[in-house]
């Protein structure tokens, strides 16, 4: 490294932080591949019957390997067999946190927070905390000072890589910050994610999580023995190079600072076994441009925009080979930036709104014909309004612009009676307005709606009304 190379600020609380909004890096307006909206939605669509199948192949395997590293834990068979188990547990629970965290692995709500706090435990992460960082990771991507989870700070090291596979630092870290929450201290980065709502949430989260621990060594003194301590706790630590190994070719090396994730982020052709262990996240451009499509449709969204975006590497080894020389370069050099070839093409345009003036008497009348699932985008004298129906027949009027963080919920899908937010997976009641899906926090305004003959809708615009919590 030059002696004069500058280090950034990385924190979420420094100089970086304030220079990321004055410069509207934060929460700022992404570049979207453009694809028909109608294919999105099918593309979007979650069954149970694909993740329980995934999930259970998933768990059996966890369960099978662990019986069998306990079942020879006294010879030296030991040592591959928990190697094995250490790597499924602590590493490629990461890929199922994830898709449960974003909702999207299960059309059922309670089955994706099911799989969500088991594997949120396995790797160490507590489970409130780790939502909120990912919400905040969607919304600025590789943002210096905004986003939590960039893992190699510029300039990066040789040091950095070979800490970051083995987690001798990281894991601990993890552990001990779960401890001081256990006993309520909050840290400024936990306080900058974590809305104060959810704190004490955060603190018995840490409980459990510290409890389960204090057992597993517990049991490990009293039997005299390291094993119990490499059944519970311990693949956090020793088997979280796999989590690393995939994790590694999302972001590591691209641009910072890009409202576009075709420049910041990755997407590599994997075999079927990596993409079995990371849930298809190697089509890591594509899921972040649109969240809400589930792991196992991402092949098929690639499909759909691979000429919009840069040509993927071709296998894990060309992905790595990428990384290690931008690594090198910004070793010497921070500044230092990969040359992606990018399409020029113009983003997804927004959706068609039907604008109208105020009426006198608030209310406007249209022809409307949407089947169940589809919503149509008005504007009544500049408040944006969204018409839905739902999977039941039942039509809708709602704000249209998704309460968390601006974006325009006429982009999202609408889920039996609930619309989903194509940002983060918040989720609104349609019926209510109410938020019933984290991040969502504050309602949308409900507007009356009346079906008339001959295809046209009445509805009748509402002043501004309650605020309520999501309840997951
Ligand atoms: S913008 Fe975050 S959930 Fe809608």
């Amino acid at each position: 490294m030059t002696a004069t190379a500058p280090r950034r600020d990385y924190s979420l609380d420094g100089e970086e932080s304030v220079r990321a909004v004055e410069r509207g890096l934060a929460d700022g307006d992404w570049f979207h591949a453009t694809i028909d909206p109608q294919r999105l939605r099918e593309l979007s669509i979650r069954t149970n019957r694909r993740a329980a199948v995934d999930t259970a192949l998933w768990f059996g395997l966890a369960i099978g390997l662990g019986v069998l590293a306990w079942s020879v834990r006294w010879t030296w068979w030991a040592v591959p067999a928990f190697l094995v188990y250490g790597a499924v547990v602590g590493g490629s629970s990461d890929a199922r946190w994830h898709e449960c965290g974003h909702g999207t692995a299960f059309k059922t709500g309670w089955l994706n927070d099911l799989v969500y706090y088991p594997t949120s435990f396995m790797i160490a992460r507590e489970a409130t905390l780790w939502r909120w960082s990912h919400f905040r990771h969607h919304t600025d991507t590789i943002v210096v000072g905004r986003d939590p989870e960039i893992i190699f700070p510029r300039p990066p090291s040789l040091g950095q890589a070979v800490l970051a596979f083995s987690n001798v630092k990281g894991g601990p870290t993890l552990m001990a910050g779960t401890a001081r929450h256990a006993f309520g201290r909050l840290d400024p980065t936990t306080r900058i994610l974590v809305p104060e709502s959810d704190h004490r949430r955060v603190v018995w989260e840490a409980r459990v999580y510290v409890a389960i621990w204090a057992t597993a060594v517990v049991w490990a003194l009293a039997s005299w023995s390291i094993h119990p301590v490499l059944l519970i706790g311990g693949p956090t630590i020793y088997g979280a190079w796999l989590m690393v190994f995939f994790g590694i070719t999302q972001h590591a090396g691209l641009k910072e600072d890009v409202l576009d994730h075709r420049h910041s982020t990755r997407t590599v052709h994997m075999n079927p076994v990596f993409r079995f262990l990371y849930l298809n996240m190697n089509y890591h451009v594509e899921h972040h441009m649109f969240p809400a499509v589930p792991y196992h449709r991402l092949p098929e969204l690639h499909a759909e925009i691979a000429d919009q975006l840069p040509a993927p590497l071709p296998s894990t080894a060309a992905a790595y080979r990428e990384i290690f020389h931008a690594i090198r370069q910004q070793h010497d050099d921070p500044s230092w930036e990969l040359d992606r070839r990018v399409p020029d093409v113009p983003g997804m345009p927004g959706p068609i709104v039907q604008a109208f003036d105020w009426p006198s008497d608030g209310r406007v009348r249209l022809p409307v014909q949407l089947e169940p699932g589809e919503v149509k985008a008005i504007e009544v004298a500049g408040r944006a309004v969204l018409l839905a129906r739902d999977a039941l027949g039942t039509l809708h009027a709602v704000d249209r612009i998704c309460t968390h963080g601006d974006a325009d919920l006429a982009e999202g899908l609408v889920i039996g009676c609930e619309i989903e937010c194509p940002k983060h997976n918040g989720r609104f009641d349609l019926v209510t307005g109410a938020g019933t899906r984290r991040p969502i926090r504050e309602s949308l305004d409900v507007h009356s709606i009346t079906e008339l003959d001959g295809g046209e809708v009445e509805v009748q615009i509402n002043s501004r009304s309650s605020v309520s919590g999501a309840s997951t």
